[in-house]
This record gives C-alpha cells, sequence and structure tokens, in this order.
C-alpha cells in the first residue's frame, strides 16, 4: 500500500485573529507522488514541522486541503485522523520521543497496543521493524543506556511497526553525529525499496546529492519557493 499526497492552498495561522497572530504556512501547493521521497528544506522557523504535522494529521490547517489517495485528512474529524494517523504514518521526530526507562523491544511494541493482533503476528511485526531499522541486536537494551544514533534507530523501528505507507522525518539527523547521520540516508534508501512516500524535513546538506531523492522542495517564511 502506498500513498499519494495532494497539498492544495494550505495556510496555518497560529493564534488567528489575536494581536499575536502568525502566518506559519502560506498558500503551500505541493504534489507527491506515492512513493517518493521528498527533502522539506529550510531554516529554523520556516513552518518545516508545521508542515509535517498537517500532513500527519496532528494538527489542523487554518485552510485548504491534504489529499491521502483523494481522503481529505484537513477535514476529517478527530476520531478518523487519529485511523488514520495511526494506520498509514510513520512519524520520526528529532527528538526521538522514546520512553527511556523501556527496552527497545517495548518501545516499538508501545506503537501497536491498541492494535488488535494476534501474539505471534505482534512479534513478527516488532522483529521485522527492528531488522529494518538495524536495531534488531539491541532489542531487550534499555533505552536510556542507547547511543544517540541506536536511539534514531529504535525510533525509525517504531514508525515502521504500523507498515505506514507514509513516513514524516523532522530533522532526523540533527542529534547525530556524521555516522549515524549516513546510516539515516542508508535507511532512507531502504524506505525508498519499500516504496513508502516519504517527506524528510531537514536542513542538513548531507541529503543534498542523494540519487534516490526525487525532489527537493525549499521553504522560506512558510512559503514554497
Ligand atoms: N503553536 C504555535 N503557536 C504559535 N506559533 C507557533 C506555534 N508553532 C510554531 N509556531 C511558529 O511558527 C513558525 C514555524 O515553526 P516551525 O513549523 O516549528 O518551523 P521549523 O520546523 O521550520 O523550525 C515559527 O516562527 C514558530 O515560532
Ligand atoms: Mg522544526
Amino acid at each position: 500500500m502506498t500513498s499519494k499526497i495532494l497539498i492544495r492552498n494550505l495556510w496555518k495561522i497560529y493564534n488567528e485573529n489575536k494581536q499575536n497572530e502568525f502566518f506559519a504556512l502560506k498558500d503551500v501547493n505541493i504534489e507527491i507522488n506515492s512513493g517518493e521521497i521528498v527533502i522539506i528544506k529550510g531554516i529554523s522557523g520556516s513552518g518545516k514541522s508545521t508542515l509535517l504535522s498537517l500532513v500527519g494529521a496532528l494538527s489542523k490547517p487554518s485552510k485548504g486541503d491534504i489529499l491521502i489517495n483523494s481522503q481529505n485528512i484537513a477535514k476529517l474529524p478527530d476520531i478518523f485522523a487519529s485511523k488514520y494517523r495511526n494506520k498509514e504514518v510513520g512519524f520520526i521526530f528529532q527528538s526521538f520521543n522514546l520512553l527511556d526507562g523501556l527496552s527497545v523491544y517495548d518501545n516499538v511494541k508501545a506503537t501497536l497496543v491498541l492494535s488488535k493482533i494476534n501474539q505471534n503476528d505482534l512479534k513478527e511485526k516488532i522483529n521485522i521493524a527492528l531488522q529494518l531499522a538495524n536495531i534488531a541486536h539491541k532489542s531487550t537494551q534499555m533505552v536510556c543506556n542507547l547511543s544517540g544514533g541506536e536511539k534514531q534507530r529504535c525510533a525509525i523501528a517504531r514508525a515502521l511497526v504500523n507498515s505506514p505507507s507514509i513516513i514524516l522525518a523532522d530533522e532526523p539527523t540533527a542529534n547525530l553525529d556524521r555516522d549515524n547521520s549516513l546510516i539515516f540516508v542508508n535507511i532512507l534508501r531502504k524506505f525508498k525499496q519499500l516504496n513508502k512516500t516519504v517527506i524528510v524535513a531537514t536542513h542538513d546538506t548531507i541529503f543534498d546529492n542523494l540519487s534516490f531523492v526525487d525532489r527537493r522542495i525549499s521553504i522560506v517564511d512558510g512559503k514554497i519557493v
């Protein structure tokens, strides 16, 4: 299952009609075909995280549409938005958002607590995700004892365990050294082979000149340029 993303006339206005009103996204239009890898480049504060949170249905736009395989997630009631998020989207955050006191395995498992699958399928799904992210060898280790790169691979396994069709990565290499950033680049290549639709928000030059990246989009002050 893959997903096409169509973003049309998208606006995000924080504190709308208040004194501190702020236009974070201004009439954004992007079309991403299923299986494409797209890099969104922009300096801090340009609107990258805002854009990813809208595509992931973590928040709602002020105006505009986000069509995922023709379904307009900008207009979805919350219950359907969370269904979409759990089924179709894998998030990889800069800060990893892991549970430090749990093992790698249990962090990945935590994503699946609400899904009704049997124990054997659950184990298999988790193990496949751990292998894809190159972290299976650390599955029993507590997250607080992992290196930065290992934490990130744990976060990648967690993002993959639902078999999402869309992966949203927000500054995935911001806390990593060069070796671990290159590991992420290889995982990105794997996403391409798995036919995932991927958006990476970054200002890391490591994503320049990658042959398997389909497109680079620049965002400045909430506008695509
Ligand atoms: N909840 C919010 N309320 C008000 N302003 C916000 C909120 N979230 C983000 N912003 C502002 O929107 C702009 C874009 O933020 P963000 O999308 O996080 O940019 P980036 O991820 O590119 O650094 C920034 O100026 C930020 O301060
Ligand atoms: Mg950000």
